[in-house]
């Protein structure tokens, strides 16, 4: 095509003038890439509809973005669930496993080098300014706080334990500066003026930031008791929000509490029906956790009126969720996560920027491990992302809806690793307790949604979720569906030990010869094929990883001449007794020796002051900096194991 001359000039001319607009609102020359802005919070439900008690979040994230019903966190507690979304891994990639010390924490996050290789660091490469505000993750400590300093952050003002988890102490660390804390301060609000102020300051940066807040709202809140044992109870809201939703209970869904326990792996099988006055004290706790999320939502509010202000709002991703679920009674189980029910792995993931559609819902299905690839091609970064990442982009556009590396089109698998099934403030008494290791695949389309789980206890279950939508049906046992479990099974095999394209894509696994086969539906088609495969299976249980434990491993999965049958899978089997009884042995000798903190820690634990009465009347205004004061030095010399003192038993 021929363009005349002065054709060309109009559209310089056109292109100088369009250049001189964008510079004059935004007082920057071309910045072309989008802010991220994340807001994390900590222990938040999606299913017993947490969000609709957040007008804010309504307001600005669901009505002016799009609302990702089937977004999952594969595997359901603090630490394992951050650092695999950290580094775009599952679980059994990162290997951390659990919240504490051995498995966990963040000094096993260091050993394994882990922070050397993730998502903030990408997105400095990508020219981004990174901040972060609020919880990383679990023992991050007022002794560990600059050893190192988490890599990656341009700026960070990281909460640091003991004090994470009370509402009315908050302690940071800035970029690995000695910890201060805010006398008489809600921590939410701490956080909420933070953000305020991170605002301001990116916004003197020459770069798109990406700035994550991650409040701590609403885990439960930690108690040391002045003998020294240290409990849980549920959260402590604002003074402001303390009297709010007086009326309101848990959502009394068809698996609240049942008649008949259906759902029976494990420890499963043993809760008895809870009731009436645990009911009320659920009830209490759940409103405690909306209360505590009022806090968040003015942050929310806050936060959209400043990029408004700004002049950014319309080149910024706002994108909200939660590191995992929560669950209430549901199946009878006492208050809290790590379980592979719906209320624990499914969790909210609201979206809004740039070409994301409005006040829609979405059915696509992803997981936590593809938040920083996702993030990543946003930042229009795909380059600085490691091959061995095993999350796709998730189409939150239409740009990237072509994106080279999707995400896994329908299948994920949730994992843990634990001798205890956990339960908020009420262990070691209330809750029976047995192993709570297990793997579970669930495959979700528009024609079908399976749940399909193997317990180190050999009990095995599978749910179809279309039809029974609150799991209270059990089908593993009716030989009329055998075709599709050995298909889940099979799948299972694959996804337990997946990296990086095979989480993606796990049918090529096992359909090595027909690239045709993407999804449970092509694969019905392989009766044979499917007889040959070994089961997932654990040699016992075990509170940690190791690939010995789990079998069949990838590669020697075929039994030559096995067939996939029923015979051996009575779902109550002689082997998975045991393994309760000895759990339940196991918790009545920790009961009788109690740990109890010694009272030389417990008194440098009170070296900050907790708040002398409610607090959170109102949201400090812009000078509360000048309320920092630093964290007595005898507390920061003294090397405290937090965690051998039940700290962090009580699930984070
Ligand atoms: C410690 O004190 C708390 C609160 O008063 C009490 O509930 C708990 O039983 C005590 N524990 C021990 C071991 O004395
Ligand atoms: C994970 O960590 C455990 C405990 O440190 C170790 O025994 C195991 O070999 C590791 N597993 C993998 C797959 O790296
Ligand atoms: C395979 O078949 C052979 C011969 O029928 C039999 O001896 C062997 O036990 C079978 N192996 C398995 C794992 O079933």
């Amino acid at each position: 095509m021929k363009i005349s001359r002065s054709l060309l000039g109009a559209l310089t001319l056109f292109a100088w003038t369009q250049l001189l607009v964008v510079s004059a609102t935004t007082g920057k020359s071309e910045k072309k890439k989008p802010n991220i802005v994340f807001i994390f919070t900590d222990d938040q439900d999606y299913r017993m509809n947490s969000l609709d008690y957040m007008p804010n979040v309504q307001k600005y994230l669901v009505q002016e973005g799009t609302t990702y019903k089937n977004h999952y966190a594969t595997i359901a507690v603090c630490c394992p669930s951050r650092v695999g979304l950290l580094r775009g891994q599952y679980a059994h990639n990162t290997n951390i496993t659990d919240v504490l010390p051995p498995f966990g924490g963040y000094e096993r996050f260091n050993k394994l080098k882990l922070g050397e290789d993730y998502l903030p660091i990408w997105l400095q490469k990508a020219g981004y300014n990174t901040n972060y505000i609020g919880k990383l993750m679990n023992e991050y400590d007022v002794f560990n706080y600059n050893k190192p300093t988490p890599r990656g952050f341009d700026y960070q003002e990281q909460l640091v334990d003991p004090y994470t988890y009370i509402y009315n102490t908050a302690v940071f660390s800035v970029n690995g500066q000695t910890p201060v804390y805010y006398k008489n301060a809600y921590q939410t609000d701490i956080i909420h003026a933070k953000t305020r102020a991170a605002l301001d300051r990116v916004q003197k940066v020459d770069k798109p930031f990406f700035l994550w807040v991650a409040p701590m709202a609403p885990h439960g809140q930690f108690e040391i008791f002045s003998n020294g044992t240290i409990t849980t109870r549920s959260p402590v809201p604002a003074a402001r929000h303390a009297n709010y939703f007086k009326d309101v209970k848990i959502p009394r869904a068809p698996h609240f509490n049942p008649d008949k326990q259906v759902k029976t792996a494990s420890y499963w099988k043993d809760l008895e029906k809870l009731n009436p006055t645990l009911i009320e004290e659920f009830d209490e706790a759940y409103r405690n956790r909306l209360r505590s999320l009022q806090a968040v939502d003015e942050l929310v509010e806050t936060l959209f009126e400043e990029l408004e202000k700004l002049g950014e709002l319309d080149n910024t991703y706002v994108v909200y969720s939660a590191d995992n679920g929560y669950h209430l009674g549901q199946h009878r189980a006492y208050p809290g996560k790590c379980t592979n029910m719906e209320e624990d792995i499914n969790v909210p993931f609201i979206v809004r920027g740039p070409g994301v559609p409005k006040g829609e819902e979405s059915h696509t299905v992803s997981s936590h491990h593809d938040l920083a690839s996702t993030f990543m091609a946003l930042a229009q970064g795909d380059q600085f992302v490691p091959s061995w990442v095993d999350g796709g982009v998730i189409p939150l556009t239409k740009d990237l809806e072509n994106h080279p590396r999707p995400v896994s089109k329908e299948s994920f698998a949730v994992e843990f690793w634990s001798m205890e099934n956990y339960a908020e403030n009420y262990f070691p008494t209330n809750a029976r307790s047995g192993p709570n290791t297990y793997k579970t695949v669930r495959v979700i389309s528009q024609d079908y949604n399976y749940m399909y789980a193997v317990w180190c206890t050999g009990e095995r279950e599978l749910y179809n979720l279309k039809t029974d939508p609150y799991e209270l049906n059990n089908l593993y046992d009716d030989d009329a569906h055998i075709q599709l479990t050995n298909r889940l099974d099979a799948l299972l095999v694959v996804l337990k030990q997946c990296k990086a394209e095979s989480c993606r894509n796990p049918w090529k696994i096992l359909h090595p010869e027909d690239v045709s086969v993407k999804t449970l539906k092509d694969a019905l088609q392989f009766d044979d094929h499917y007889t040959q495969f070994k089961r997932v299976e654990y040699k016992e249980c075990l509170n940690y990883l190791t690939s010995q434990n789990e079998s069949p491993q990838i590669g020697n999965h075929f039994n030559l001449n096995g067939t996939f049958n029923s015979d051996h899978t009575r779902l109550h089997t002689e082997k998975s007794d045991q393994f309760v009884m000895k759990s339940f042995i196991k918790r009545a000798e920790e009961q009788k020796q109690t740990i109890v903190m010694p009272s030389e820690y417990h008194e440098l634990f009170k070296l900050v002051p907790v708040a002398s009465g409610p607090v959170g009347h109102e949201i400090p205004d812009q000078n509360f900096e000048k309320f920092a004061m630093p964290v007595p030095t005898e507390l920061l010399e003294t090397e405290v194991k937090w965690a051998d003192y039940n700290f962090y038993s009580y699930g984070n």
